[in-house]
């Protein structure tokens, strides 16, 4: 008898899970698997029929912080064997494309990887034209050392780059190719609003969390309306109530701020520090996977022991509904006119 891969498991039961609130799924990493030890939730990412466990791994952290090679091959390896299967990079995170393909591509069919554009390309030549999509996904395959992504996405290019279409053909041409099985754009607000709106991209990745809700209103509704995967990042504001003053990393700054004026009571005192699902991570995260609509969310990390950490998180469920709503309340009581979705 044949032996089928992973993958080939996976596309055969993909049709027949319906489209939900994550945390109510029944497949299972380990179900489906037999490897993983804690049953982390599978969900199918839309119309791509993928289904990818509701935990994926951010590999933005390790390229920027250019975390050692034998760190990154066992943070890869071992969540992999926990039941891990999308893995997300990008172009310009500095050596994250290489790190990932010199720790996993001996076992390319375990995991969907994910890569995007617009950030990169060959000396002369601008990042946001065909030219400049087709080299960068042709650098991402020699990097990541497979002959074809999961997924390629648009780097949250701004609005007029997306109003001109040139880089949503070139990406629906590397589609057409075989180099990407499937397309969607990475970004927020109202560009993200707007490619959701053209209906030519697979996917949506986008952030949201307690400190960050736009997307909510403005385009979870219309991706579940056009079945589009939704892939959250920055899913749980970059655990800023960790920080005892304003972070000196600028990324975190805003999220810091805005939970300072959100000021909700599972991020403070014994919540704080409690590494449960009721503490501020586990509520953070159960916020987020609970919404209708999101599939997953890519967590980034430098730490091997964080995945086996955050997937237990993911096992309690999501929120009481009354916990949903007082966090939504709290939102629109505070946000600003301008805590718009970050990049
Ligand atoms: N425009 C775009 O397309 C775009 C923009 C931003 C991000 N992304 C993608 O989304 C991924 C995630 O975003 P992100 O890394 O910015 O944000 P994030 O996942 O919200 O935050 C990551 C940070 O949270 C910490 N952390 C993780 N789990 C924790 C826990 N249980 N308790 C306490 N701290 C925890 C990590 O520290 P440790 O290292 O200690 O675990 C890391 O510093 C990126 O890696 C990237 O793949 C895409």
């Amino acid at each position: 008898m044949h032996e089928q891969t992973r993958r080939d498991f996976l596309r055969t039961t993909a049709a027949g899970v319906a489209a939900g609130s994550v945390l109510h799924m029944t497949g299972t990493a380990s179900g489906r698997t037999g490897r993983g030890v804690f049953e982390l939730e599978k969900q199918r990412l839309g119309k791509t029929g993928l289904e990818v466990t509701v935990l994926g791994f951010g590999g933005a952290e390790v390229g920027y912080g250019r975390t050692e090679q034998a760190i990154v091959d066992e943070l890869l390896n071992s969540a992999l064997d926990q039941g891990l299967d999308a893995i997300d990079t990008a172009e310009c995170y500095a050596i994250s494309e290489d790190l990932i393909g010199n720790a996993v591509s001996h076992r390319r069919d375990d995991y969907f990887l994910f890569t995007k554009v617009g950030h990169w390309a060959p000396e002369g030549v601008d990042g946001w034209s065909a030219e400049g999509v087709a080299a960068s996904i042709d650098r991402s395959l020699r990097r990541l050392k497979t002959d074809h992504v999961d997924l390629v996405h648009l780097h949250s290019c701004a609005l007029d780059v997306l109003e001109k279409g040139e880089v949503t053909e070139a990406l629906e041409k590397a589609k057409e190719a075989g180099k990407t099985r499937f397309i969607g754009y990475s970004g927020d607000s109202l560009a993200a609003r707007f490619a959701v709106e053209t209906g030519r991209f697979d996917t949506l990745m986008t952030s949201i969390s307690i400190c960050d809700q736009e997307a909510i209103d403005l385009t979870l509704p219309l991706c579940r309306e056009k079945d589009m995967g939704v892939i959250v990042k920055r899913g749980i504001a970059n655990a800023v109530w960790r920080y005892d003053s304003e972070p000196e990393q600028g990324y975190h700054q805003e999220y810091y701020r805005r939970l300072k004026e959100l000021d909700y009571d599972f991020t403070k005192g014994a919540a704080r520090e409690d590494t449960g699902p009721d503490g501020a991570a586990g509520i953070a995260m159960r916020f987020v996977l609970g919404l209708p609509g999101v599939h997953t969310t890519v967590v980034g990390t430098t730490n091997p022991k964080r995945f086996a950490q955050n997937a237990e998180l993911t096992k309690a469920g999501p929120l009481a509904a009354a916990q949903v709503e007082a966090i939504r309340a709290r939102w629109k009581e505070v946000a600003k006119a301008d805590w718009v979705g970050q990049i």
